[in-house]
């Protein structure tokens, strides 16, 4: 991901939501990475605390109790967050006023919804929050470069990534035409006179598209780190960096083994997980909340204390599940690495 973007114009601003690690925040940085983008404010807390100091949080934040929170933590860090509704604004605003502190608002776009202007809704691609047309995006712009204590800085949306299509063609058309409609706000915003700094969006999936449409600034790409199965069905050029170890506990049939890990460790959202080795004619079939089911094939014996390596089929709804990362190199152990904004949704 890094060495792709090293050389274009749009810049990477890793989603840390995926691993929730100041530490692997650190080495995106490091590795080129613009900033850091959060889920939650809570998770921003914790990277601000790490000392990380460019964060966007690509999620409205909404209510004068956390407007204070964010207000606050804006003293330490450039902290942005996503904004689609003038309400919420001036809630920010107020609250920065009284703390003292700037703190930047980036204009949520939803790119794939159909739009009050007769724009089509973008079948698969995702619809959710954010203003759904250039008119509505540089009105609420407007209202924001009157406000004190805030910043303008851009705009943000996200698409979901490739959609699930057949036709892989038609996907990243699909995608292109939301991310153009993202482009278009800015365009609409810079024609009333301001400055947008941020054009912000994309995905392990799209990153690709994102980065060939013109006007995109940066690519809030998170799963490329540790990758899943979902994404690596449209990415495969990443390679799995994290697997659940599990055990084998029963051996109830001689096809069947059954496993101690559950979907109280591994995420099943996105699918039943994988195993990662591909051994012909073993695979899980089925995820209970303290259990996996191996169906093993012929000369697939497994015994009871085996160890299989699980990738998920979703990454942040996995990682959230522990409090530690068992970090190895070739096989041997170098650390735990805490999950450190694990819990941290608020
Ligand atoms: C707003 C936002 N940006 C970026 C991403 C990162 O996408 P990915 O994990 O596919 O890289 C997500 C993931 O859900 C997201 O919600």
């Amino acid at each position: 991901m890094h060495d792709f973007l090293a050389p274009k114009k749009c810049k990477l601003r890793a989603h840390t939501k995926i691993h929730k690690s100041p530490f692997l925040a650190y080495k995106q940085l490091a590795g080129g990475s613009s900033g850091i983008t959060c889920a939650k404010l809570g998770e921003a807390e914790v990277m601000a605390q790490a000392g990380i100091s460019d964060i966007l949080i690509a999620n409205e934040i909404i209510g004068k109790h956390k407007a204070q929170r964010l207000a606050n933590l804006a003293k330490y860090c450039d902290l942005k967050v996503a904004v689609d509704d003038p309400g919420n604004a001036r809630d920010i605003s107020s609250a920065a006023s009284t703390a003292g502190s700037e703190v930047g608002l980036v204009v949520d776009v939803n790119m794939s919804g159909g739009g009050p202007t007769g724009e089509k809704k973008l079948e698969g691609m995702l619809n959710r929050c954010g203003v759904s047309s250039a008119e509505m995006g540089s009105e609420l712009a407007v209202e924001i470069s009157k406000l004190p204590n805030v910043r303008l800085r851009g705009v943000m949306g996200y698409e979901g990534g490739l959609p699930e299509n057949p036709d892989a063609e038609e996907g990243k058309s699909l995608t292109r035409q939301a991310l153009e409609r993202l482009v278009r706000v800015s365009n609409a915003i810079e024609d009333r006179g301001l400055a947008v700094e941020l054009v912000s969006c994309g995905s392990s999936t799209s990153y690709k598209v994102a980065a060939d449409t013109p006007g995109i600034t940066e690519i809030q790409a998170g799963s490329y780190i540790l990758m899943d199965t979902y994404h690596h069905r449209f990415s495969p050029e990443f390679d799995y960096a994290l697997w659940v170890v599990a055990q084998v506990i029963s051996l109830p049939k001689p096809d069947r083994a059954i496993l101690d890990a559950g979907g109280t460790a591994i995420s099943g959202d996105a699918g039943l997980p994988e195993l990662r080795a591909k051994t012909s004619g073993m695979k899980i079939v089925e995820l209970n909340a303290e259990h996996i089911h191996v169906e093993t094939g012929p000369g697939t014996a497994l015994h009871r204390g085996d160890r299989l390596e699980i990738v998920p089929s979703n990454i942040d709804t996995t990682t959230c599940l522990h409090d530690n990362y068992v970090v190895t190199r070739k096989g041997e152990v170098e650390m735990l690495l805490p999950v450190a904004a694990r819990g941290k949704f608020q």
